[in-house]
């Protein structure tokens, strides 16, 4: 949600800005807009209703005088519809002043009132229109300190932004803030950037400094000041950026969804390298860190969507071989009631932005409550890392399409990591070899999956393709890939589309079953229960007995299952814990074969934003 560029340097600024807004496309956005201080010191602006190429296309027929500095905004629209006079950048100051913002002002109507009172006429329904306000009248009133002019506006607002301004009676210098909203710097030579994420910039510079929260930052072409809401020098962490440009482009692929379900493989490989030690999992980031995990009586997992699926994936692992007790929290219902939590809690959150504002205030408020927090993340330089007492990275890449897949498989591989660290620090996994071994293999094992079964699954999803509804049903580990295969489906091609734990089908959702009705059905292997994979056969001939079309997905060589399926989908021999990141690929590629099938855009699927940065 909104994306924010800035650009102090020797360079003109408008093909930075746009080419680092296009790289923050994928975070879902309605309209565009850049202002840049053009060579004769004159601050021009352009802003534009809709996608990306209509700002081009208007700067191409109304060329805007270009310069060296420059802010750019997408705006995924909050106070007031997606309209040109809503977009970002507003101005203040006569129009001299421009202003970007991404979150929420949450006391924006008072500020707006005595605004009003004042005199200020305002153009816009937005929130930011009246920072830009406060700005300039605060700027006019201190006799030109923008930085001070700044700092006095940030502390009177309250929620969640980022805010870039610019003055162009101080060409040369962008100034940012930011407060539970997420603002990286990129570090050049002789130039300097700013940007939501890393992807804003990542074509110039790979090394870039972590801003905290509340805290300012101030860019010249030569210097980079970073101070807190009230002037105190800080010291930002400066981190290396492990990937490069050409890993966020799509690079001959049909989407970007197609390409990072294809990375998989190299996602969990790349997430497990480093944390296998002489037949043990030693998480080097946790080095020193075994208080976290010892004396803890409870673990609760907090995150949103298909992150929360993958932490019930990871309840089953750290219970198993942890020995606690695991609950998964929704984040966003986390903190709104008075959850049960102490000092001998850990609270583990999972995000691939690690900027979503649910996830974030989870955190937040576990570590109020006085709960350890560690957090499972894809993002270097992301707000939740940084408010957690430890992190452990996912290294999927960067992930473009707002829907989640290696990211996903990265995190669920993160959790049996974490769930195999932790049993080693609290005793209670004798011999991990075995399971060592299984995590080693999984890199293959889910380039199998995606080799053999491309073909096959893409099929049925073209036969499919009127389909009105889809319901998926999983046991154990099963039923989390149950939930997940069905917001794929949802998400990206716009059918309804229900995730059951199987047991639960003759509680209720079994009336749904009508003949022809689509059924995907997680079979676990015999080889880990008998018993539960009996279990699911006979769901399988409940519902076959109704009339279900029964797609099942279930291991090489399980005949059980054969004679009541109506499409087998086969994936390799994996210890129980590790199903899911196999199982969960036909079902990626189902979803998106589905809605390419449907003339569908698979990386921007309507209404949704990748990155989730208001509540
Ligand atoms: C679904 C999807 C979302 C995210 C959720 C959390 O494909 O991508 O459900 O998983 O919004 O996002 P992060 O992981 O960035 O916190």
């Amino acid at each position: 949600m909104c994306g924010i560029v800035g650009y102090v340097g020797p360079r003109p600024s408008q093909d930075i800005l746009l080419a680092g807004l296009a790289r923050l496309e994928y975070r879902g956005y309605d309209s565009a807009g850049v202002a840049v201080i053009d060579g004769d010191g004159a601050l021009g602006m352009r802003k534009k209703a809709g996608k990306l190429a209509m700002l081009r296309d208007s700067l191409k027929d109304a060329p805007l005088a270009d310069g060296s500095t420059g802010i750019g905004h997408t705006r995924w629209a909050t106070h007031g519809g997606p309209t040109d006079v809503n977009a970002h950048p507003h101005l203040a100051d006569d129009d001299k002043l421009a202003v970007i913002h991404n979150g929420i002002i949450e006391n924006f109507s008072a500020l707006r009132e005595e605004l009003l009172a004042d005199g200020v006429v305002f153009r816009s329904e937005t929130d930011t229109e009246v920072a830009a306000a406060l700005l300039g009248r605060e700027y006019a009133g201190n006799g030109g300190d923008l930085q001070h002019a700044f700092r006095s506006v940030v502390n009177r607002l309250e929620g969640a932004f980022t805010l870039l301004a610019m003055h162009q009676d101080h060409p040369g210098l962008v100034v940012g803030a930011r407060r539970n909203s997420p603002l990286v710097i990129g570090l050049g030579e002789g130039e300097n950037f700013l940007g939501s994420d890393v992807a804003a910039f990542i074509e110039h510079t790979r090394r870039a400094l972590a801003i905290g929260q509340d805290q300012i930052v101030s860019i010249t072409p030569d210097a980079v000041t970073v101070t807190d809401f009230f002037g105190a020098p800080v010291q930002a962490e400066p981190f290396d950026v492990s990937w490069d440009a050409a890993a966020a482009e799509k690079g001959g692929w049909s989407s970007f969804m197609a390409k990072e379900v294809a990375e998989q493989p190299e996602a969990v490989a790349n997430t497990i390298r480093g944390r296998i030690h002489d037949g043990q999992v030693v998480i080097p980031e946790l080095d020193g860190l075994d208080e976290l995990f010892i004396g803890i009586n409870r673990v609760i997992i907090t995150a949103c969507g298909t992150a929360s699926y993958a932490a019930l994936v990871g309840k089953y692992a750290i219970e198993q071989w942890a020995r606690v007790a695991v609950d998964v929290e929704l984040a966003h219902e986390f903190r709104y009631r008075d959850p049960v939590i102490g000092a001998d809690t850990l609270v583990v959150s999972i995000s691939q932005s690690g900027e979503t504002m649910d996830t974030l205030m989870a955190v937040k408020y576990a570590r109020e409550r006085g709960a350890r927090t560690l957090s499972i993340c894809n993002t270097q330089g992301a707000t939740i890392p940084r408010e957690s007492d430890a992190v452990v990275y996912t290294h999927a890449g960067p992930e473009v399409a707002v829907a989640s897949t290696k990211a996903f498989s990265a995190q669920i591989t993160a959790l049996l990591l974490l769930g195999l660290h932790m049993g080693r620090v609290r005793g209670t996994v004798a011999d991990a070899s075995a399971d060592v071994a299984e995590l080693a293999a999984l890199p293959e094992k889910v380039a199998r999956v995606l080799e053999s079964e491309q073909e096959h699954v893409t099929q049925l999803a073209g036969w499919m393709a009127d389909t009105r509804s889809v319901l998926f049903l999983g046991r154990h580990v099963g039923y989390p890939i149950a939930l997940e295969g069905a917001l794929k489906l949802k998400e990206i091609s716009y059918i309804h589309a229900e995730g059951f734990a199987a047991g639960e089908l003759k509680h209720g959702p079994i009336a749904l079953i009508e003949p022809g009705q689509p059924v995907f059905v997680l079979v676990p292997s015999p080889r880990h229960s008998a018993l539960v994979h009996s279990k699911v056969v006979s769901n399988i001939q409940e519902i076959r007995a109704r009339g279900a079309r029964v797609i099942v997905i279930a291991e090489e060589g399980d005949a059980a299952v054969l004679p009541f399926a109506d499409e087998v989908i086969h994936i390799p021999l994996a210890g129980a814990m590790f199903e899911p990141l196999l199982a969960v690929v036909p079902l990626q590629i189902f979803a998106m074969a589905l809605a390419t099938a449907k003339g569908l855009d698979v990386d921007q699927p309507r209404n949704l934003a990748k990155s989730v940065t208001v509540e």
